[in-house]
């Protein structure tokens, strides 16, 4: 079974784009996810097939219209039911690993791409639809989100990456970013790569990636370090337990 993209946007021209390319194009190639762009315009019912109007209350820029996003989204519902229904705006709730992965477990995805400054609300309570956020910045429009959404799927089928997929060490997956990764030449403008990963010692190499990862997390990711310090201090009971310090 393969793992099936809708895409509703206004710019089909952007997908497959990037992951017609390297691993996800290699994917495409074979099968294992298939890709179907639709024009969001299509479903416009005027002369001029117009998919924006200004918006209520005033203020600058244009909003989707909820008649025709309704439209087409009931008719990519129509094609693939079973398919969560997401749509990319920087008001939805951030993309996790944890739902990129139960994504890719899944049938496929439907991504409504947003563009101007956002869609009419009422979409939003009409239909069962998912806002999915990639990250506290705004960009032009959903596309960029909604392959930077694939490519992270893509890389989970089965087949698509082979045993480095499998991946339990990789960032996000044990709530701790990944400890770093070195390669020949061993030495390169006077730097070595650290003694202990050349020792042939495993014990002593999983602990000082983990010793990095726990690091690395603190002083980069201090959102992520909190939370991975609250999950651990938490009892079996469920009530919190004052950290030591
Ligand atoms: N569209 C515009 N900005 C976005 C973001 N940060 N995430 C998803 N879709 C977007």
């Amino acid at each position: 079974m393969s793992f099936a993209a809708t895409i509703l946007t206004l710019y089909p021209e952007m997908f497959p784009g990037p992951l017609g390319v390297s691993l996800a194009g290699r994917a495409l190639a074979e099968g294992r996810w298939s890709c179907e762009p639709i024009q969001i315009r299509d479903f416009a019912t005027d002369r001029h097939r117009s998919v924006d109007d200004t918006p209520a209350g005033g203020g600058a820029g244009m909003v989707m219209r909820a008649d025709v996003l309704g439209r087409a989204v009931d008719h990519a519902i129509a094609k693939q039911p079973e398919a969560p229904l997401l749509a990319m705006t920087p008001r939805g709730a951030p993309l996790t690993q944890a739902r990129v992965r139960a994504l890719a477990a899944g049938p496929g995805v439907t991504i409504l791409c947003g563009r101007f400054e956002g869609m009419d609300e009422r979409l939003f309570e009409a239909r069962p639809i998912e806002p999915v956020s990639i990250g506290d910045y705004v960009l032009s429009g959903g596309e960029m989100g909604a392959l930077t959404l694939l490519d992270a799927c893509i890389r989970l089928l089965p087949g698509v990456m082979g045993a480095a997929s499998s991946g339990d060490d990789e960032s996000f997956e044990t709530g701790l970013l990944e400890y770093p990764h070195y390669t020949r030449p061993v030495e390169w403008e006077g730097r070595t790569i650290p003694e202990v990963l050349r020792s042939g010692d495993h014990a002593a190499i999983e602990a000082w990636r983990k010793a990095r990862a726990e690091t690395d997390t603190r002083l980069r990711r201090p959102d992520l370090w909190e939370r991975h310090e609250g999950a651990r201090v938490q009892s079996p009971s469920g009530a919190r337990q004052k950290k030591e310090r």
